[in-house]
């Protein structure tokens, strides 16, 4: 009888292993608050971008140490930190993430250069470019007072970096702040920008070494002032999630939708739902991660910005899902 009650035991302590271990497995990689690596150490990449490459996932990000102080007579809180370059971690579960180092360095002394520390390295989104062998990174760089509005271009021949600054530019002499690149299944690749003083946003195809804008680019969310776009693509529909400016305090996302990158883009509505949605549960759109077996299955990636210590902003990711054209941003479920 003993031994019947004991064996009991053990097959329900393993029905209990079971059940905890499988939907916390996929829990894991939804993320609310602080995101530690496999080090214990607080992963310092804001509005960050997945690169997967070679069944691997490599994570880019601000780097944001330091004071936090805002800078004097500007009409919106400018609040900053010094710019700490672009941090990068990998992982191959999207769970445990191995810090990389820096993958593109900041530099110091002398404010004049786009990459100093007293200036602004925001939104870095990495691809990979199959015909050049080499790793693309875009990033949106700028004066401490937003004056200077250009996309910054980096390369590398190994994922991880580090990545060699080449040069920003104003594409097509239009302006550029937040964004993100998108490669399409085509292998073209585009940047995605809020321009013209943040009240359009534009689509501008990259050259074929997506080291350069070329001269074909659209206007999308005319006068509708979005920025944080983060794209992804669904069957044969192009997604477009952005917010509203507002600087660092949430407010509501909304979604976009075309049959082709440069749009004409649709806009939909909110893909959040429930309480909080009307601020995006409190944070701001930055990534779209498609996941590698399910057509229909994402993770939202979004910042929840501290503005009085930057630094100390941490993360949001949330499942997301396309059901008959219809996204869906699944609500946080509990702490
Ligand atoms: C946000 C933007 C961030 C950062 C911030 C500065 O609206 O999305 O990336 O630029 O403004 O206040």
């Amino acid at each position: 009888m003993q031994k019947i009650m004991s064996s009991i035991k053990y097959l329900l302590l393993l029905l209990v292993f079971a059940i905890l271990c499988s939907p916390f497995k996929t829990q894991a990689q939804y993320v609310k608050g602080e995101l530690n690596d496999i080090n214990g150490r607080f992963v310092n990449a804001h509005g960050a971008g997945i690169l997967f490459f070679n069944n691997m996932y490599y994570l880019f990000g601000e780097i944001k140490k330091g004071k936090t102080w805002l800078v004097p007579g500007q009409q919106w809180e400018d609040y900053r930190v010094p710019a700490g370059g672009v941090s990068c971690y990998t992982s191959s579960d999207l769970e445990h993430w191995k810090y990389m180092g820096v993958a593109l360095a900041a530099t110091t002394g002398d404010t004049t250069k786009d990459l100093d520390t007293g200036r602004v390295i925001e939104r870095p989104k990495v691809v990979y470019n199959y015909k050049t062998r080499k790793f693309v990174m875009w990033m949106h760089v700028d004066k401490k007072d937003y004056s200077y509005s250009q996309a910054g271009v980096a390369i590398s021949d190994k994922p991880e970096g580090p990545y060699q600054y080449i040069r920003s530019v104003r594409p097509n002499g239009q302006m550029a702040r937040d964004m993100t690149v998108f490669k399409d299944s085509d292998g073209k690749a585009y940047l995605i920008y809020s321009s013209e003083d943040n009240n359009t946003m534009q689509v501008c195809l990259l050259s074929a070494d997506f080291q350069s804008p070329t001269e074909s680019y659209s206007r999308i969310l005319v006068g509708r002032r979005r920025e944080a776009p983060a794209m992804f693509k669904n069957g044969k529909k192009y997604y477009l999630i952005t917010s509203s400016c507002t600087g660092w305090a949430p407010n509501a996302a909304t979604y976009a939708v075309a049959d082709r990158p440069m749009g004409p883009y649709r806009e939909i509505g909110n893909p959040c739902t429930g309480p909080g949605s009307e601020t995006t549960f409190n944070a701001q759109s930055t990534f779209v991660l498609p996941s590698k077996d399910e057509p229909n299955n994402y993770i939202f990636m979004a910042d929840r910005w501290n503005k009085l210590d930057l630094p100390k902003s941490d993360y949001l990711w949330l499942p997301l899902t396309v059901d008959k054209g219809k996204v869906v941003i699944k609500p946080e479920t509990g702490d």
